[in-house]
């Protein structure tokens, strides 16, 4: 058991931002990534779908002989993982918005936090800050088509800018002094995010939490590696192999489900 993989997934390239803590953490680990490109974004699909797809990357993950899954993605993660959880006996690991540390963290008690539709209508998301709400203030924005340009490749151009000044506009308006990235593909905005905010706001994003998170799992069910280290990538769409490149990754594999 030790020696075998754990399984990341989201729904496309934005769970690498997570996949790269892990390594950094954990570089005796064999990991399977999977991008459930065909059915990117999740962030607008219902509740329902996004249980069914989560379900089915987890079962396939199991069943290459998978030890443990990180779910890298926040809307999997808020609609998705308690039925995980409920259905599989391998332990998951989830990222949802880090609003605790914000919080702790924020001197002005306004926090921002800008994810998908799917994450700030969830359940989870809303319990959780409500649990914050006497300490501060969030306020909450969706970034629209932001997935789809990091998707495209397109996390630093002119067009991400702009939708990225839209889409924050009113959220600066209020005197956040963090921002929370709920959405794994965010990250990869940074960039293109730190031309924006005024010099006081922080960006707040948990990959090192999940790749802590998921050492601290591995080391509670003794399942650690100590030699390995290999990354295999698949997708459910066929690989777009320029894009891919972008983010280092050379060789991807179809898969269907
Ligand atoms: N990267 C994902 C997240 O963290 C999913 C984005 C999407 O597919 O809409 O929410």
């Amino acid at each position: 058991m030790r020696k075998a993989p754990l399984g990341v997934f989201d729904s496309g390239v934005g769970g690498l931002s997570v996949l790269h803590a892990i390594r950094e953490l954990l570089p005796n680990e064999d990991v399977i990534y999977v991008a459930d490109q065909a059915f990117a974004p999740y962030g607008k699909r219902t509740k329902t779908e996004i249980i069914q797809r989560a379900d089915a990357i987890s079962k396939w993950l199991i069943a290459q002989n998978c030890k443990l899954i990180v779910v890298a993605c926040n809307t999997a993660t808020t609609n998705a993982i308690s039925h995980l959880r409920n259905t599989h006996t391998v332990p998951f690991v989830g990222i949802e918005p880090a609003i605790k540390p914000a919080a702790l963290g924020s001197k002005t008690a306004v926090v921002g936090v800008l994810a998908t539709e799917g994450t700030l209508s969830s359940e989870l998301f809303q319990t959780t800050t409500q649990d914050h709400a006497k300490e501060i203030e969030v306020i909450t924005q969706v970034g629209h088509g932001l997935v789809e340009l990091v998707e495209e490749g397109n996390a630093e151009s002119a067009q991400a800018e702009e939708q990225l000044r839209k889409d924050l506009a009113p959220m600066l308006k209020h005197p956040i002094d963090h921002l929370v990235l709920g959405c794994t593909h965010y990250p990869f905005l940074s960039k293109t995010l730190k031309k924006i905010l005024p010099n006081n706001v922080t960006i707040v994003d948990c990959g090192n939490a999940v790749a802590k998170q998921t050492k601290r799992l591995l080391e509670k069910h003794h399942i650690s590696s100590a030699d390995g280290g290999n990354t295999t990538y698949f997708s459910t769409a066929i690989p777009n192999k320029t894009l891919w490149g972008l983010f280092g990754v050379d060789e991807v594999n179809h898969m269907t489900i």
